[in-house]
């Protein structure tokens, strides 16, 4: 749990960022303990993707600072965080529709052989490669050389959280990697959570799905018009207090003391 621990593996402070007149993040913090899942929660609007986005390099913002293993990081572009280890699953996937499971898993970085001084893609070597890759993480599809643009919800959400993994991660991202699942299909991609945290893993889980919540995560934090209004152990809150929170019903003392949120808003007049 990352409360107390001395390094945790991301520590984020003071982070800011406006478009325009919106200010989407204000003054935010969020620690992570390695193995750790996180819940990040928060209405539509909260700011959970752009916290992320920060995290992971896509957004620079306006101020703050982000530590990983207690050393002091900038990230200009998703490059610089996945030099890192930090690793983001975004919620469009960015799957490559008309290329193979094989394909995906190393679009970029494909094993290449020479022949004749000629590089050419090594194919056998790349669907050997990503057929341990899978079957390290429990992840089955039905065919390697299969196009993504045939298989299920879930099993393009797997093969995008197999190659996030497959990066070798300290911190694993996810957003809303379950909201178009079926039912079995949710279950594997908890199980998938499971098994990276396992390894060590920091995981930062965004669901609008509460149920998942307490299923995989050991602590959560939410996210109130930009700001960090509250942080639970999993193990001290409920669904309902969780909505309470995500929709400004109850600000408690103890949140306030714990996210140091200005007084006054959200709550609408109760401070239990
Ligand atoms: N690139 C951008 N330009 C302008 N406004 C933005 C941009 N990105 C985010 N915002 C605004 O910042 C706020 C927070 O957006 P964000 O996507 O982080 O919310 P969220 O908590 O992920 O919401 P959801 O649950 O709907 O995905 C929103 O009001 C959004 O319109
Ligand atoms: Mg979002």
């Amino acid at each position: 749990m990352a409360v107390g621990i001395a390094t945790p593996r991301v520590r984020m402070r003071g982070i800011s960022k406006r478009y325009g007149t919106i200010q989407t993040l204000d003054d935010v913090s969020l620690d992570l303990a390695p193995g750790e899942v996180l819940g990040l929660v928060g209405d539509n609007g909260a700011g959970k993707s752009t916290l992320s986005k920060v995290l992971s390099g896509a957004v620079v913002p306006d101020a703050g600072t982000i530590e990983v293993d207690g050393k002091h990081v900038s990230f200009a572009s998703p490059a610089d965080a996945r030099a890192q280890h930090v690793e983001m699953v975004y919620q469009d996937l960015s799957l490559c529709d008309t290329v193979d499971v094989a394909g995906n898993l190393f679009l970029g970085r494909e094993p290449r052989r020479r022949v004749l001084g000629i590089p050419f893609l090594d194919k056998p070597r790349m669907r050997a490669d990503a057929a341990a890759m899978l079957s390290n993480l429990g992840i089955s599809v039905p065919d390697i050389a299969v196009h993504v643009e045939n298989l299920s919800g879930g099993q393009r959400q797997s093969i995008a959280i197999g190659r996030a993994a497959s990066f070798a991660p300290k911190v694993l991202i996810m957003d809303e990697p379950t909201a178009a699942l079926a039912v079995a299909e949710v279950e594997a991609v908890l199980d998938l959570i499971r098994t990276v945290s396992a390894r060590g893993v920091g995981v930062i889980l965004i669901t609008h799905r509460l149920q998942d919540l307490f299923l995989v995560c050991d602590r959560l934090q939410v996210m109130y018009e930009g700001r960090a209004i509250a942080e639970r152990a999993i193990s001290d809150t409920s669904i309902e207090e969780v909505v309470d929170l995500i929709v400004g019903r109850k600000f408690s003392a103890r949140s306030a003391r714990s996210a140091h949120a200005p007084a006054g808003s959200p709550g609408k007049g109760t401070t239990a």
